[in-house]
C-alpha cells in the first residue's frame, strides 16, 4: 500500500516571516564603539538630516560586497537623502548615481560630494565672513543703514514670521543677499547649505526636536557666531574629504557623479550597470519629510507652496491608488488589520507599499547580474497594528525578483530618528507622552540579482 504524504510547500511571505522570527542581533553592525567624529568625518557633518546613516554602516556594506580595487564601480541610492552613499562612494573613487524627490536633500548631497581646493575654499570663507561680520551687526541693523537689502523671500513671509524673530529675520536676509551675490556657484551652494544648516539654531525650532516645535522661550544666538563656527567646521571637513578622493576622480567629477532631483522610481542609469544599491527609505507617515525641511525650503525659495510640494514623497499621506494590485502577502495583511482601525491611514499605508515596489522594480532593471540591493529599514506600530516593514519589502523584493540573499539585524545606537512613539496616533511623541518604542532595532535587507 502506498501512502501519500501531502508536500508542505511554503509560501514566499511564510518563509520571509519565519526568518525574521529568528534573527538574531548582529552585535558588528551597530557600530557602538564609533564616536561622534568619526560619524561626522569629511563632510559628513555639513547638515543634519532625519534618518541618516552613519557612513560606518554604508562602508561596512561596500566592504563586504565590493572590492576596493575594482575599477568602474557604480553605487547607486533611490533616497539619497544627506548624501552618506553618494559620499562614500566618491571617497573610494567609485562612480555614484540616485535620487532624491527633496530640494535641500539635493542640495546638500551635491555639496556634500564634490571637493573643493581646501586653501581656494578658505579664503572665500573668510572674505565671506568678513563681509557678513559689519553687514549684519547690531549696529547696522538698529540704525537702519541699509548697505545691503535683505533677500526675504515674499511668498514665505508670514512662514519666515512664524518661526523667526524681527532682528534675527533681518539678518538672515542680509546673509542671504550676500551668499546670492556669490558668483562661484561652487562656494554659493557652499555656503548656503551652512546657512540651512544654522536656520534651526537661529529659529525658534525646539532644538531637541527633529519635528515642526516652537519653544518660545528659546534664547536666539547671534547668526553670524552660528554661521562662523559651523563654517569653519565644514571648511575642516572639505579639507579631509579633498585629501581622500582619488585624483582621477577629483578631476573628473562630472562622470562620477549622477545625482539627480527626481522620484525613486525613475534612476538616471541604464539597465544592468549598477555594482549596489546601499539606501534606505522614507517610512509611511512617521513623518512629512517635506515638513522637516521646512525652515530651509521657506528661506531658500524652493517651492511655490509647501503642501503642494509634499504631494512627490513617498510615505507621505497625500496619495491614493485604486488600480495598482499590491503584491505583497504580508502588506495586505498588514492593510487588512488596519482597515479595522483607520481606512484612511490603511489607504495611506498601502499606497506606500506599492510605491516601493515600483521602486523595487526599478532597482532590479538598473542593477547588475550579481548584484546586490541593501535596504536599511525598521519597523513600526500604527494604531496598535504591528507595520512590518522589513518583512514586507524582503518579499516585495523577491516579486521584483531578487532572490532573498541575506538579513542584517541591527540595535540603533546613534540615530537621528525619535525614538517613541504615541500608541493612540501612531505620531512620534516626546519621550514622556509615548508609550512605544519606535525602533529600537532596524534590519538590512539584502536582495540580489542573479
Ligand atoms: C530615510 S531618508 C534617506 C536618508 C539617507 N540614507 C541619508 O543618509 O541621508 C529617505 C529619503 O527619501 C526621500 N524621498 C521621499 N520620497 C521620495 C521619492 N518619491 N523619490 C525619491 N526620494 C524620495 C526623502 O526626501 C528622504 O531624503
Amino acid at each position: 500500500m502506498i501512502v501519500v504524504i501531502g508536500v508542505f510547500q511554503m509560501s514566499v511571505a511564510e518563509k520571509v516571516l519565519e526568518k525574521f522570527k529568528t534573527k538574531k542581533v548582529d552585535n558588528e553592525w551597530s557600530f557602538k564603539d564609533s564616536k561622534p567624529s568619526e560619524r561626522g568625518k569629511w563632510t559628513h557633518s555639513y547638515h543634519r538630516y532625519p534618518a541618516k546613516f552613519i557612513p560606518q554602516l554604508v562602508e561596512k556594506l561596500l566592504d563586504d560586497y565590493i572590492e576596493k580595487k575594482k575599477e568602474d564601480v557604480l553605487i547607486n541610492d533611490p533616497f539619497f537623502g544627506c548624501g552618506t552613499t553618494i559620499v562614500s562612494a566618491i571617497s573610494r573613487g567609485f562612480r555614484a548615481s540616485g535620487t532624491d524627490i527633496n530640494k535641500i536633500a539635493y542640495l546638500i548631497t551635491k555639496v556634500k560630494s564634490i571637493p573643493i581646493e581646501p586653501n581656494y575654499l578658505d579664503k572665500k570663507v573668510n572674505d565671506f565672513l568678513a563681509k557678513i561680520k559689519t553687514l549684519t551687526s547690531n549696529q547696522t541693523i538698529l540704525l537702519g543703514v541699509q548697505q545691503i537689502t535683505p533677500l526675504i523671500p515674499k511668498k514665505h513671509q508670514e512662514r519666515i514670521d512664524y518661526w523667526f524673530d524681527e532682528v534675527t529675520k533681518i539678518k538672515l536676509g542680509k546673509i542671504l543677499q550676500i551668499i546670492k551675490n556669490e558668483e562661484d556657484e561652487r562656494i554659493r551652494e557652499f555656503l548656503q547649505v551652512a546657512f540651512s544648516h544654522c536656520l534651526k539654531n537661529t529659529s525658534i525650532w525646539l532644538m531637541g526636536s527633529t519635528k515642526p516645535t516652537r519653544d518660545m522661550k528659546k534664547k536666539i544666538p547671534e547668526p553670524f557666531d552660528i554661521l562662523k563656527r559651523h563654517l569653519k567646521k565644514m571648511v575642516r571637513g572639505n579639507e579631509a574629504y579633498y585629501k581622500v578622493i582619488p585624483e582621477k576622480t577629483k578631476k573628473n567629477l562630472v562622470e562620477y557623479l549622477k545625482i539627480i532631483l527626481g522620484d525613486a522610481r525613475k534612476q538616471p542609469d541604464k539597465d544592468s550597470t549598477v555594482d549596489i544599491t546601499i539606501t534606505s527609505s522614507p517610512y509611511v507617515t512617521s513623518y512629512e519629510y517635506a515638513d522637516l525641511h521646512q525652515l530651509s525650503t521657506i528661506w531658500l525659495d524652493l517651492t511655490e507652496d509647501l503642501t503642494d510640494y509634499r504631494k512627490d514623497f513617498i510615505g507621505t499621506a497625500h496619495k491614493k491608488y485604486d488600480k495598482v494590485q499590491l503584491r505583497s502577502e504580508i502588506a495586505k495583511d498588514v492593510i487588512e488589520k488596519l482597515k479595522n482601525k483607520d481606512k484612511k491611514l490603511a489607504k495611506n499605508v498601502e499606497a506606500f507599499f506599492i510605491d516601493m515596489q515600483e521602486v523595487f522594480d526599478e532597482n532590479y532593471r538598473i542593477l547588475k547580474s550579481g548584484g546586490r540591493c541593501c535596504y536599511v529599514i525598521g519597523n513600526t506600530r500604527l494604531k496598535k497594528v504591528d507595520i512590518l516593514n522589513a518583512e514586507i519589502f524582503a518579499e516585495s523584493l523577491q516579486h521584483s525578483g531578487f532572490i532573498f540573499d541575506k538579513l542584517i539585524k541591527r540595535e540603533i545606537h546613534s540615530k537621528l530618528l525619535p525614538q517613541l512613539r504615541d500608541e493612540k496616533t501612531g505620531q512620534f511623541a516626546s519621550n514622556h507622552n509615548a508609550d512605544s518604542v519606535a525602533y529600537p532595532v532596524e534590519y538590512i535587507v539584502i536582495g540580489k540579482k542573479e
